[in-house]
Order: structure tokens, then C-alpha cells, then sequence
């Protein structure tokens, strides 16, 4: 990729895609947010038997994929330990690209973003129409996209579930590498953040890349890296000025839960903002906050029915990206800044 990204701060980074109006993780879902506005374009990875990267968030696929209506693959559901967790289900690293490809996307929650007109959501049309796409097809829908609209789409991978794709020998971020390498992308100011819950494949990447390296932190637990190394801290740890330093010694930003910015009270009204946004640039680390969605029940009390209101809300902490599931909402409250 010749072109770096051209865009001003704050980032709009489409979480899934445009996954507010499309079935998430999908080429429409990308093609939409694109269209959109968005600066980025988010696919979450995982692989395949035959060490393919697709873009899904989870590797167990039935409730994002229609795998349990196919009767030629109802033998291959089961039961496994992901990330300390058990899933029963079907599993992206049980079936080959060619597999997947015979599944077709379905909305994960219908009952919220139902087509239903004159609503905007239409995401459940779209079920049984659209394919699992390989990172090889996001990747060339933002070269088409972007030659096309003459303006550079990023793209901000997730590796997902990182020490268990290598403990079953399909490691995500040697591929990854490969793809994105391939692809053109290289050096510190390519349109390119990668991201991570886990810890130790960001710090071994950092070895590896020069491309922007991107440390996500929740509001609760541990990276499940911590958990199986014996290692104590947890995301709380991580947070603090001396944590984010120790992140920015491998990373270019952190991607944070929204209440780790603004916490929420017991009845789901905004208390004051921490200090991160501060700690974390003063470690010289931007900082990208998830998840802005449009629904009230994921809206502060404050902001029922405004989703306006929590992005100026938290653009006016200085932060430097958004994941959203409608990147024209925060694109538009950007536009007013
Ligand atoms: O990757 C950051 C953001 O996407 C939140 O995580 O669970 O939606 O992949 P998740
Ligand atoms: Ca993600």
C-alpha cells in the first residue's frame, strides 16, 4: 500500500464492519462501513483447518453462521475448553476454507437488529445471503474501495484467541504477518492496527513488525496469556501510569472498554472520567475506546435515545478512536466537532 492514511483524529474504526446494519463480519458489512465514512475497518480473526485467517469473533460459529442446519456437518459439533471456557458448537479449525465457505452468515442478535422497516437496521435480510470472508477478501475490498473513493481505509485486525490457535498449531500472527506483508503494508505508518487482548503475541510481534501494535484492555478479568503463564496481574493492573508504560514499550495504543474511561454506577449512570486518557499519552500511547453502539440498552443512562451524546461525550476526552457498530453516527458527531 503506497497511499498512508489521511485522516484527522478522532478515528472511526467500524467494529465488525457496519455491524449495526449488516450480519458483522461480513464483505456487505465492510463494503457498508466503508461507505459510511469509516477510517478502519475492523475483522476479528481465527483459522481454519488449513491455516486460513477468516474474519469471525469467535471460532464456535453457530450463532453467527447457519453451520447448524447443514446435515453433512452435524457430526463435527463438540465440545472443547476455549480460553478456559467450554463451547459446545462447531469450530472455524475443524472445517477447511472450502467448508466455510459453503456456510452463509446469519445476524447474531436478531432480535434487536431485525429488518423491520422504516427502521434503519436490515441486518436480518441479509441472513443466508452473504459468505465468511478470508482476510485475503477483506483486504482486497479496501484496495477496490479505496482506489474507487480515493481515500485510504485502514484495517485493524484482531488476533483472536491467540495461545489457543497455537497450542492446536495454527498460530494467527505468522500468517497474519504474511498476508498483511504480501498486501504492501509495512512500517510504522501503515493503515494497519494490530490488536490483542493477550499480551505475549503483541510483545513477540513487536520483534517482528514495525506495523502499529495495539494492546486491548477490558474491564474485568485477565489476558488468558496472564492466566495460563501463572502471571498475576489483570487488566486493572494494566491500566494504571506505571502498566501503560510498561505496554507502550511494545504497543502504539491501547483499545479500552468505555467504562475504564467513564465508569458506570449500579443503575447504568455515568460517574466521572479516570485519568487514563492522560496516563495513557503521557506513556506516548493513543487511545482507541469500544464499543459505540446506537441501542439504548447499550447507552448510559444519561444518553437514552442520544448516542450523539456519549460519542461527544467521550471525544471530548481527548481520546483518539472509536470502534463503532454505526460508523455514520460517529462520523457525523466527529464532522461537528
Ligand atoms: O477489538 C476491540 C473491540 O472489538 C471489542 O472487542 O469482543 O468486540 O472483539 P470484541
Ligand atoms: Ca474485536
Amino acid at each position: 500500500m503506497s497511499v498512508a492514511i489521511s485522516t484527522t483524529s478522532p478515528i472511526i474504526i467500524a467494529h465488525r464492519g457496519a455491524s449495526g446494519y449488516r450480519p458483522e463480519h461480513t464483505l456487505a458489512a465492510y463494503e457498508l462501513a466503508i461507505a459510511l465514512g469509516a477510517d478502519y475497518i475492523e475483522p476479528d480473526l481465527v483459522s481454519t483447518k488449513d491455516g486460513v485467517l477468516i474474519a469471525r469473533h469467535e471460532n464456535e460459529i453457530s450463532e453467527t453462521t447457519d453451520v447448524a442446519s447443514h446435515a453433512e456437518f452435524a457430526r463435527r459439533q463438540t465440545t472443547k475448553i476455549i480460553d478456559g471456557e467450554s463451547k459446545t458448537g462447531w469450530f472455524t479449525e475443524d472445517f477447511t476454507l472450502a467448508e466455510l465457505k459453503t456456510l452463509l452468515a446469519k445476524e447474531r442478535i436478531p432480535q434487536m437488529r431485525r429488518h423491520s422497516p422504516p427502521q434503519a437496521s436490515q441486518n436480518t435480510a441479509y441472513d443466508g445471503l452473504l459468505e465468511i470472508p478470508t482476510l485475503q477478501e477483506i483486504i482486497d475490498l479496501v484496495k477496490l474501495k479505496s482506489a474507487e473513493i480515493n481515500r485510504a481505509i485502514g484495517i485493524y485486525p484482531e488476533t483472536k484467541h491467540p495461545t489457543y490457535f497455537k497450542s492446536i498449531g495454527f498460530a494467527l500472527e505468522a500468517p497474519l504477518l504474511a498476508t498483511l506483508t504480501a498486501n504492501g503494508y509495512h512500517g510504522a505508518n501503515a493503515p494497519v492496527f494490530i490488536q490483542s487482548f493477550e499480551v505475549s503475541n503483541l510483545q513477540d510481534l513487536s520483534t517482528k513488525t514495525d506495523l502499529p501494535l495495539v494492546q486491548l484492555l477490558n474491564n474485568i478479568g485477565k489476558p488468558y496469556d496472564f492466566v495460563v503463564s501463572g502471571d498475576e496481574r489483570t487488566y486493572a493492573d494494566l491500566v494504571t501510569a506505571s502498566g501503560l508504560e510498561e505496554i507502550a514499550k511494545y504497543a502504539q495504543a491501547v483499545g479500552v472498554h468505555k467504562n475504564l474511561l467513564v465508569p458506570r454506577d449500579s443503575s447504568g449512570k455515568l460517574l466521572l472520567p479516570t485519568s487514563l486518557v492522560i496516563y495513557a499519552h503521557a506513556a506516548d500511547l493513543l487511545v482507541h475506546v469500544w464499543t459505540f453502539r446506537n441501542e439504548d440498552c447499550f447507552l448510559p443512562l444519561d444518553f437514552q435515545g442520544n448516542p450523539q451524546g456519549e460519542y461527544e461525550l467521550f471525544f471530548s476526552l481527548g481520546i483518539d478512536g472509536v470502534f463503532s457498530d454505526y460508523p455514520d453516527t460517529a462520523c457525523a458527531v466527529k464532522e461537528n466537532l
